[in-house]
Formats: structure tokens, sequence, C-alpha cells
């Protein structure tokens, strides 16, 4: 288990630009050493910006998008195409520009898809497409870098404080009813899946963050405090959210 780093940048804009540089160093390191990446995207504004500042990147196209696979920490459970989801969103900001292959890009199903409503049966079957991209007996693949966004009561993903996603002990992909972060249906990694990664990156950028960001690096017991890679942890901050630390 890898020790907790932050990193502070000076505001949301530089938080963007130097995550989206870290993400492709870390995939084009990746894919040199093994070939291929496995990156888990994250939701939310700074997930976004992250996305559109990789986008707008000059060494963008230093990876190879066709040897990457890209997986979501977390989806919200709604219709295909629809705004708010975290697909849609990250289609628009990134991945529609990309040469990627696309039964390498892993969605977490919508509510209108093959699965219909049933966000149980949805959320298995992103478990079951984890496990059979994984090796050997693992039962997800070791993502090379898991980025999430932290919400101002500490959760990341669709882990909530005090919500029964984040009791899970086991399974890698879950369903999430009642999120006290609209929409209320969602499908989430468990913390044993995120923490399975080599590295995870927890973005946060706002003052709205900096009571969060304080506990959860402090003796506080909320989700981003509770995830780690195995190979490193960092908190990619700006002064704002670093401001309680
Ligand atoms: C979601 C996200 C969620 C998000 C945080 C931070 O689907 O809502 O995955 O975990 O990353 O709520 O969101 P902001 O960066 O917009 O504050």
């Amino acid at each position: 288990m890898s020790t907790p780093e932050k990193i502070v940048l000076a505001d949301g804009q530089q938080l963007a630009a130097a995550a989206a540089a870290r993400l492709i160093t870390v995939v084009v390191d990746a894919q040199a050493a093994r070939g291929q990446a496995h990156v888990v995207l994250p939701g939310g504004s700074n997930g976004g910006a992250l996305l559109k500042a990789v986008a707008a990147s000059p060494a963008r196209d230093a990876v190879d998008w066709s040897r990457v696979d890209l997986w979501w920490g977390d989806e919200r459970f709604l219709p295909a195409g629809d705004p708010e989801r975290n697909e849609t969103q990250a289609r628009e900001y990134l991945l529609d520009a990309l040469p990627l292959e696309p039964e390498r890009v892993h969605v977490m199903a919508p509510s209108d898809g093959s699965f219909g409503d049933d966000v149980d049966a949805a959320a298995a079957a992103y478990a079951a497409e984890l496990a059979e991209a994984a090796p050997g007996d693992e039962v997800v693949p070791a993502f090379d870098v898991l980025m999430l966004g932290v919400g101002p009561d500490g959760h990341v993903a669709s882990l909530f404080p005090g919500h029964p996603g984040y009791a899970v002990t086991s399974g890698t992909a879950i369903a999430v009813r009642e999120s006290p972060k609209p929409p209320p249906v969602r499908i989430s990694l468990t913390l044993g899946a995120i923490s399975a990664a080599r590295q995870v990156w927890l973005l946060a950028g706002g003052e709205g963050k900096a009571e969060a960001v304080a506990g959860a690096l402090g003796e506080v017991d909320l989700p981003a405090g509770a995830v780690r890679g195995t190979e490193r942890t960092l908190w990619l901050l700006d002064q704002a959210a670093a401001s309680k630390l």
C-alpha cells in the first residue's frame, strides 16, 4: 500500500494541465514497459477539465491510443447519450478525438441498454468485463492509473461516506441507489477494485473541497482517504483545495 503524496498547483487550470501532462507520461511509460495501458477515467468537473487538457495537449499523440483500454470508476445510470453520463462527457471532452479501438472502451451500461433498468445486472456485467480483461485469476486488470474526483463530502467514484457502497468489501462493480449526489442510481467500482490500481490519483480543486481534503488526509474516515494505489497514491490539488491542510 502506498503512502498518500500531494502535489499542489496554483489553480484549477494548472491542476488540469499538470494532471494531463502526468497522465500522458504515465500511459507512454506503461506502453513502453508493457505494450498497453489500462486507464480508469474520472467523472465530475475536475475530471472533465483534465480530459479537456489532454485533448488540447501537443503531447497527446505520444500515446498509442489504439493500445489503451479505458474504464470508468463510476457512471450515472441514465439513458445512453444523456449529457449527465460520465461517458457522454468523456467522449465530448476527449475520446471522440482519439483513434481508440472501440472494443477497448469499456462503458458502464446505460439505463436503456441491454440490461434495461436492472442496475444490478448492469453492474454484474461490468464486473464480468473487468474479470475477462484481468490476468490469471485476478478480478480486475492491473490499472496503470485510476483517476478519481473528490466530492465535498469526501466521496470518490460513487462511494459515499456512511452509504452502503462504501462498506462493500467484496466484488469489483456495484449498483448504487439513493446516491446523495444526483442522479440517485449509479454503478461504481468498489474500494477493492480501486485499490488494485498501480496508481490512484485524486483530483480536487476549489475551496469547496478543502474540508474533505483535510479530513481525508487527516483522521476522518472518508472514501477519499481509504483508497490507495499499489504503487502510488497521489493527490493533485489546487491551492484552494489544499488551504486547510
Ligand atoms: C460522479 C463522479 C464523482 C465526482 C465527484 C467530484 O459521477 O459524480 O464520479 O465521484 O468525481 O463528485 O465531482 P466534481 O469534480 O464535479 O466536484
